[in-house]
């Protein structure tokens, strides 16, 4: 099956479907020891259409083993994006206490229903797994959430809450969440809603996820409210914004008047966490890419793939909660040291060049004084990524207008894409630089800022060069090629 995964682009460390269509993460839940990750998934084409939830599992979020298809369209419609728990309790009375049943609540999206003019088309639904995932039962009375009336209501995600003791529902209901809580997963009951005077708008409120963590270095803890937007990101297209507030098992209230973003890159969409992890952690995957282009990305036996898996953190940085988010600890066992140095002294203007036979699966980490950085990976065929930092207007740019093919749809390649970074406020600053044949992650302080972009390369990079007009010091650089996982 390797042969398969050396098609051009095929990301050789993120998850991405064997073959045909992905969009957003679903059901992601951890049980006895594997992380499920679900999807939306379509099998007969590589663009979108009628949904399925795909289905891969891990020991370690690293390497996947690709499922048969979890869940089919049915009579109510199409499956549109869900989560999953495990009724450990078997509240729900669908399994046992011995064998207590996964289940899975989704949205069911009826085609019919939206092309006969109704707007009630979307509804939840529950399923349910006596095997551990394996395979999936529809609930014989779904819908189990009915629609009054509101186009888009959808992505519920489920989880339990120890601290009312009931399960609770967040989902989006057009310009807003809805919160809900329940004894048995299939009788909801609708609490509060939230959000449609706050936040970013540009585009209707999708994926919502609700999760407390504690802020570092206190004893504090806050809630985080996750919800996706389409169109409408700060640098064009989808994005997800976040929120952070108090949440008492029924409303979620916050003072934020800002709009803050999970990643500031254009493609890190979707994006929700997973229920039931081991010690605690609050670990995020979000799909690699944008609805502005998603359809016509140049690869052609399979569409797109998720992000790595990552760890989210709370921290209060210029008096302000920020949402970090790096990769995951075990992804630093597929990291094999290519090069190191501890001191690279920059004089001003003088361009530092690494070759290495293929960055396009390298990591590249380093520390350098908070000033003006430029880097610029590049290939033999002269395509071009160039990474700006200006320390002065504190902007961090990303150009992928020559990085490679990037005309297969007019906004992919237009625009550099700028973000002040004012969080950054060390004096040196932390990069890390993950790269795939198809995408980039770079971590700024660890995911105090994150930025996520898909790049199509014709070649691989070989070359970075490194450079400023200042005189700076680099410090502890580091290049390790990535093992592949399949
Ligand atoms: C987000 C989304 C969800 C929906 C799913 C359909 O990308 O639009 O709101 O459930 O995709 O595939």
């Amino acid at each position: 099956s390797t042969e398969k995964y050396k098609e051009p682009f095929r990301p050789q460390f993120h998850f991405s479907p064997e073959k045909k269509w992905m969009n957003d993460p679903n059901g992601m839940v951890y049980y006895k020891g594997i992380y499920h990750l679900f999807y939306q998934y379509y099998p007969d084409d590589i663009v979108w259409g009628p949904m399925h939830w795909g289905h891969a599992t891990s020991t370690d979020l690293i390497h996947w083993t690709h499922k048969k298809i979890a869940l089919f369209p049915d009579k109510l419609g199409m499956i549109f994006s869900g989560s999953a728990v495990v009724d450990i309790d078997n509240t729900s009375g669908l399994g046992t206490k011995e064998n207590p049943p996964m289940i899975a609540v989704f949205t069911y999206h009826d085609m019919a229903g939206e092309k006969g003019g109704r707007t009630d088309y979307q509804t939840q639904g529950l399923s349910y797994s006596l095997d551990e995932g394996e395979t999936w039962l529809k609930y014989e009375k779904n819908p189990i959430v009915k629609n009054s009336g509101v186009k888009d209501f959808r992505d519920p995600k489920v989880f339990w809450n120890n601290e009312t003791k009931l399960w609770n529902m967040v989902l989006v209901a057009g310009d807003h969440a809805q919160f809900y809580t329940s004894e048995n997963l299939i009788n909801w009951k609708f609490e509060s809603q939230f959000g449609e005077n706050i936040g970013a708008h540009g585009g209707v409120w999708e994926c919502p996820d609700i999760f407390k963590l504690k802020v570092a270095n206190s004893n504090e803890e806050k809630w985080v409210l996750l919800i996706s937007i389409n169109p409408g990101a700060p640098n064009g297209g989808s994005g997800t914004q976040y929120f952070i507030g108090d949440f008492d098992g029924k409303s979620f209230k916050t003072t934020q008047k800002d709009i803050k973003w999970i990643d500031n890159g254009a493609d890190n969409y979707a994006g929700v966490t997973y229920n039931n992890t081991p010690d605690n952690k609050r670990i995020f995957i979000g799909w690699m890419s944008n609805w502005s282009y998603a359809r016509d990305t140049p690869t052609k036996n399979w569409r797109s793939a998720m992000t790595l898996p990552r760890e989210l953190s709370l921290e209060k940085i210029n008096n302000n909660y920020v949402l970090k988010n790096s990769p995951v600890e075990p992804f630093k066992k597929q990291l094999v040291s290519e090069f190191s140095k501890d001191i690279l002294p920059i004089k001003p203007n003088q361009k530092v060049t690494f070759t290495y036979e293929n960055f396009n699966q390298s990591e590249v980490k380093f520390k350098a004084s908070s000033k003006n950085l430029k880097l610029v990976f590049s290939n033999e065929v002269n395509d071009s990524l160039v990474l700006n930092y200006d320390a002065v207007q504190k902007n961090f740019s990303i150009d992928r207008r020559h990085s490679g093919i990037v005309n297969f749809e007019k906004s992919f390649g237009e625009k550099i894409h700028n973000t002040k970074i004012p969080n950054i406020t060390t004096e040196t600053i932390d990069y890390q630089i993950v790269i795939d044949w198809s995408s980039i992650e770079i971590f700024l302080n660890g995911g105090v800022y994150s930025f996520t972009e898909q790049i199509f390369p014709s070649k691989p990079y070989t070359k970075l060069s490194i450079q400023s007009d200042e005189k700076l010091e680099i410090k502890n650089v580091t290049i390790h090629r990535i093992k592949g996982i399949w």
